[in-house]
C-alpha cells in the first residue's frame, strides 16, 4: 500500500532541504515530494505528521549484534528491532562474533538472518586479518562479493603496522574503507578507564588518551602513503580531533565517527564503579567531550555512531576490572543526539547529517537522502517528545545502558525501511 506522510517538516541534509512538505511512498520508493496538501488522500494510508521531523532513515554505523555465537546476548533479530526503535533503518554490523566475520559463509549467514528478520537494513563489516588476529588478511574479494561495506578488526586494533599496510593497499583494490579501531596495547596495557584523576581517586588503572592518538595518526600516515579509504571509529579524545581535523584540512580521505556516549559523559560516570561505565576507549574528561561536540558541529567527526555493545549481567554484574567493556546505545542514540540540538551545539539539519547522510557517504551505501526515487527508508521524529530512558522496555537484549533514569527530549515514533513501516509507537495505532 502506498504511504502519503502528510505535514511534516522534510529535512534532508543532502540537499539542504528543511521545507514542510508532504511525502509520497510508493513501490517502497519515494514517489513524490510536494507542497503540503497537494497529494491525493484516495486509497492510501494516512500518515499524519503534523509537528514531526520527517527524515531519511537514521543508519548506525557501528553495532555489534553478537549473531552468530552470542545469542545470549543480542541476536540480529533483537538487535535489529532495538536499531528500529530507535529510528534506525540501517546498521553496520561489526565482525567480533563467534566465530568472526573473516568468511564470506558467515557474511551470508548474517544477511540471511537480517532478512528474515525483516526489519532494520544490516551491512556486514569484515575482518580486516583472519580471526581478527593481526596475523593474516582476509579475503577481501570473497567478502564483498557476499555483501560487506567495510573492514575492520574492531574490538582490537591492527597493531601490526606492516599488516596495516597491506591491507589498506588490499582493501583499496576493492575500494572497500578500513574502520580502524586505534589503540596501542602497549600503552593502554591492562587499563580499565581513562587515566585522570578519577583513576587515581577509585584506585583504577588508567588509558591515557595517547592511546588511542598514537594509532590514529599512524593509520593517518599509512592511509596518507597507501591512498586507501581510511575511517577512525569511536573517537574519544581531543587529541584524536585535532589530529584528524588536520588529516582533512590537509586534503586527505579521511573519516571518522564517535560514539553519543562520549558526548554525553564523562570518566565521573565510572564513579562508584559503575560497569555501564565501562567502555573502550573509555570515557575521557570535560575537555574531550567539549571537543568532540566541536567537531560534530565543524563536521570533522562524520558520523554519530552508538557501538552498540550488548553483555549479559554475567559480564557486567562483576567487579569493575573484570567486567566486560561495551554499553547498548540503539534505543538512547537519537535522543542523546538531539540534546546537541537543543543546546545549540548543532542545528537540525547538522544532527540528522551526523546520523544518517554521513554514515551513508563513509559506508558507501544507499540512503541518506530523500529524493525521489530514492528508497523509502524513512524515520519520522518528535524533536520535542519528553521521554524518560528505561532499560526494561529496551528491545535489546541487553541492560548495559549508562543512560537508564534520563530525560531525554525527542525520539524516533515511526520507522519506514523500503516502504514498510517496521515500527510505530503504540500511541499512533
Ligand atoms: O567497549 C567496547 N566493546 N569496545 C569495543 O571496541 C568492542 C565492544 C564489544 O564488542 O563489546
Amino acid at each position: 500500500m502506498s504511504l502519503l506522510i502528510k505535514g511534516g517538516l522534510v529535512v534532508d541534509p543532502s540537499t539542504h532541504l528543511e521545507d514542510p512538505l508532504d511525502l509520497l511512498v510508493e513501490k517502497g520508493k519515494i514517489a513524490a515530494l510536494e507542497p503540503p496538501g497537494s497529494i491525493p488522500e484516495e486509497g492510501r494510508r494516512v500518515i499524519a505528521a503534523t509537528g514531526l521531523v520527517v527524515t531519511p532513515g537514521l543508519i548506525d554505523m557501528h553495532v555489534h549484534l553478537r549473531e552468530p555465537g552470542e545469542e545470549y546476548k543480542e541476536t540480529i533479530c533483537t538487535g535489529t528491532r532495538a536499531a528500529v526503535r530507535g529510528g534506525f533503518t540501517a546498521v553496520a554490523c561489526m565482525p567480533n562474533t563467534k566465530p568472526v566475520n573473516d568468511t564470506a559463509a558467515v557474511t551470508r549467514l548474517i544477511l540471511d538472518q537480517a532478512r528474515a528478520a525483516g526489519s532494520a537494513r544490516v551491512y556486514p563489516v569484515g575482518a580486516v586479518s583472519m580471526g581478527s588476529k593481526g596475523e593474516t588478511l582476509s579475503e577481501y574479494g570473497d567478502l564483498k562479493a557476499a555483501g560487506v561495506v567495510a573492514l575492520s578488526d574492531n574490538g582490537r586494533p591492527v597493531s601490526n603496522s606492516m599488516l596495516m599496510r597491506r591491507a589498506l593497499e588490499y582493501a583499496k583494490t576493492f575500494d572497500l574503507p578500513i574502520i580502524s579501531h586505534c589503540e596501542d596495547l602497549q600503552l593502554s596495557a591492562d587499563g580499565v578507564m581513562h587515566e585522570g584523576q578519577v583513576s587515581l581517586k577509585l584506585g583504577l588503572k588508567g588509558v591515557p588518551g595517547a592511546a588511542e592518538e598514537v594509532m590514529v595518526y599512524r593509520d593517518l600516515t599509512l592511509a596518507a602513503l597507501t591512498g586507501a579509504r581510511l575511517h577512525i571509529a569511536h573517537v574519544s579524545t581531543a587529541g584524536s580531533v585535532a589530529i584528524i581535523r588536520l588529516a582533512k584540512a590537509m586534503g586527505m580521505a579521511v573519516t571518522a565517527e564517535t560514539a553519543p556516549h562520549y558526548f554525553s559523559l564523562t570518566d565521573a560516570a565510572v564513579l562508584g564503579y559503575n560497569t555501564h561505565a565501562k567502555v573502550n576507549p573509555p570515557l575521557r574528561t570535560e575537555m574531550d567531550v567539549r571537543s568532540i561536540k566541536e567537531a560534530l558541529r565543524d563536521g570533522t567527526l562524520d558520523a554519530v555512531a552508538c557501538d552498540h555493545a550488548p553483555h549479559s549481567s554475567l559480564e557486567k554484574e562483576l567487579e569493575f576490572n573484570a567486567a566486560a567493556f561495551g554499553l547498548i546505545g540503539l534505543e538512547t542514540s537519537l535522543g542523546l543526539t538531539l540534546k546537541l540540538v537543543h543546546d545549540g551545539t548543532l542545528n537540525l539539519i547538522q544532527a540528522i547529517e551526523r546520523l544518517s547522510t554521513g554514515p551513508a557517504r563513509v559506508l558507501g551505501v544507499a540512503g541518506g537522502a530523500l529524493g525521489v526515487g530514492s528508497p523509502a527508508d524513512i524515520t519520522l521524529i518528535d524533536l520535542n517528545r519528553e521521554w524518560t530512558v528505561d532499560v526494561g522496555t529496551f528491545a535489546s537484549k541487553s541492560r548495559n545502558c549508562p543512560f537508564d533514569g534520563w530525560t531525554l527530549k525527542g525520539k524516533a515514533v515511526m520507522t519506514i525501511v523500503g516502504g514498510k513501516v517496521v515500527w510505530e509507537e503504540e500511541s499512533r495505532g
